[in-house]
């Protein structure tokens, strides 16, 4: 049985600046929302650096890197420009990403087995940079295995199929989704990745993910930064950790539960 690990919220604030950009100038102000969230709870703050500057900019990282009193996880795309900017920005961490122009957000996971050798010089300079890197990849083995066979420290599990299938009341395709981010939740953890997980969760899917003993980080953006308008983004950030921690703790307590009828 793996031991429940407390969990680490990371908030993807790239919409922060998606609303900034929709009118030029400085309000709303990404770093402004990165305090915020920090205050209200928030582990990391994640940044998306897309090569189109939908959002997040160049001076959004150096402003981040530079202000920001806990980690950066910079998401990026395996390109020669993107690991030229981490290199030199050298955030905490990296997530690297599949990106393609016509998306309107991260739509797949890597291709880490049919790409291994485009993707590993990024996992080995980026790590020796002494930047952590995770690779945000559907929760299959064959990408699992291939994540731990290119050196990457740490997975980031692609979840937003599953919150698709919630939310659109396909419950089958969402139970065969949720199994197989169990599976590979512990798959992954068996060899030795840490695992984290991401991409379209709300406050209901993050607890039901938190309940994974073997994920120890999740990244949250549009739920949190839509749920803002209403409650305001400290609140949702509050709410959001609640409920991981909420659900962390039910789960130490199942476990010294079987742990105390399974010694009786
Ligand atoms: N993790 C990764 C790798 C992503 O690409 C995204 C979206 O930018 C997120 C997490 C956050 O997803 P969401 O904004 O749907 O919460």
């Amino acid at each position: 049985m793996t031991k429940p690990l407390p969990i680490r919220l990371g908030i993807n604030i790239d919409h922060v600046a998606t609303l900034r950009n929709a009118r030029g100038g400085h309000h709303p102000d990404p770093l402004r929302a990165a305090e915020v969230a920090i205050e209200a709870g928030a582990d990391n703050i994640t940044a998306h650096l897309r090569e189109d500057r939908r959002h997040i900019r160049d001076d959004d990282i150096e402003r981040l890197i530079t202000n920001l009193t806990v980690p950066l996880n910079l998401e990026m795309a395996a390109t020669p420009e993107m690991l030229a900017i981490a290199l030199k920005t050298k955030p905490h961490a990296a997530c690297l990403v599949p990106e393609k122009r016509t998306e309107r957000t991260t739509e797949g996971g890597l291709d880490v087995y049919g790409q291994a050798n485009l993707l590993a010089p990024y996992v080995a300079k980026l790590g020796d940079a002494g930047i952590q890197v995770s690779l945000f990849i559907a929760p299959e083995l064959r990408e699992i295995e291939a994540a731990a066979r290119i050196g990457a420290p740490a997975i980031e599990i692609h979840v937003g199929p599953w919150c698709d299938a919630l939310a659109e009341g396909r419950a089958r395709e969402a139970d065969a989704e949720w199994r197989r981010i169990v599976a590979g939740a512990s798959a992954a953890h068996e060899l030795g990745l840490e695992v984290h997980a991401g991409h379209g969760l709300d406050y209901s899917t993050a607890a039901t993910i938190s309940g994974l003993p073997q994920i120890v980080e999740l990244n949250i953006g549009n739920y949190l930064i839509g749920e803002a308008i209403f409650v305001g983004l400290g609140e949702s950030v509050r709410r959001m950790r609640a409920s991981m921690d909420g659900a962390r703790a039910m789960l130490r307590q199942s476990d010294t539960a079987a742990a105390v009828s399974g010694g009786a």
